[in-house]
């Protein structure tokens, strides 16, 4: 497809038919997009931002406002890639008619391609309702950061043959609701790959082997400018932490000795 056509649903939905690895991202900002987006298949603004842009501990404080803002940035920046803007906690998982409002609220307001909500089986209602709503959605099941809380930390799911089965089963089940697609998080090889095996539509992989059909990492993870936690599943392309750190302290320095600016900095009156 062409560098400058918007990427479609039906383009995403068929990736494990075209044998293609999904590139995936997630993109927070408008510059950050423009330059992740030639590259990318999808774009994801995830509500990992509350951490790698916000600070906070988890992402249990992220709310609607910052999602929409968010998106509404990334969209300003994409030619290309299909994008995803992530329902924060507290903005769909108890009420049908409540998710369903607020998905079409991101929806309208920042021109995204869909939404990604977290939850499996249990959710059954919530992925129904926004199928029914027409508003096109990624599911996110494994190890699912909005249920920290709930479950006392960040754990990998799949290590009994029973919590293997169940996400199969949850996969398969929220597959018929009719999402694009589904992200796996954090989880064992083995279970990624009985679930790739066992639904048709794109899985996408975070923490959860090659065996998914595409792949996601949190971009600051991937650039080096999120080093407070690196986890296992994460390769580190770039060092930009190091290279800020770099640069203030040369800024820092030419300052302080008067090097900077120099005449090439500096308006004059034309002679
Ligand atoms: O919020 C996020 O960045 C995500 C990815 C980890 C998939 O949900």
């Amino acid at each position: 497809m062409a560098q400058n056509a918007r990427l479609d649903k039906e383009y995403i939905m068929h990736a494990p038919q075209r044998g293609e690895a999904l590139v995936c991202l997630t993109a927070y900002t408008t510059p950050v997009a423009k330059a992740l987006d030639p590259h990318c298949d999808l774009l994801l603004v995830g509500d990992s931002l509350g951490m790698v842009v916000y600070g906070m501990d988890n992402t249990l404080g992220v709310s609607l406002e910052m999602m929409i803002n968010h998106g509404k940035a990334v969209m300003r920046g994409v030619k290309h890639a299909f994008v995803v803007v992530d329902m924060p906690y507290g903005s769909y998982e108890t009420d049908a008619d409540l998710a369903v409002k607020n998905a079409r609220r991101v929806m309208d307001e920042t021109g995204c391609d869909a939404i990604k909500i977290e939850g499996g089986s249990e959710m059954l209602d919530i992925y129904q309702a926004l199928a029914d709503a027409s508003i096109p959605t990624l599911a996110h099941i494994g190890l699912k950061p909005q249920s920290v809380e709930k479950e006392g930390g960040y754990k990998i799911k799949g290590k009994s043959d029973d919590e293997g089965l169940s996400l199969l089963t949850d996969a398969q089940l929220i597959e018929k609701t009719g999402v694009i697609a589904i992200v796996i998080e954090g989880t064992i090889e083995s279970v990624a790959r009985r679930i790739v095996d066992g639904v048709s539509v794109p899985t996408i992989g975070i923490g959860a082997s090659a065996a998914c059909a595409g792949q996601i990492l949190v971009s600051d993870d991937m650039l080096g400018l999120f080093t407070d936690h690196v986890p296992k599943f994460v390769k580190q392309y770039a060092q930009l932490a190091q290279n800020i750190d770099e640069a203030a302290a040369a800024y820092a320095r030419e300052v302080r000795a008067r090097d900077f600016p120099a005449d090439a900095h500096i308006y004059k009156r034309a002679s």
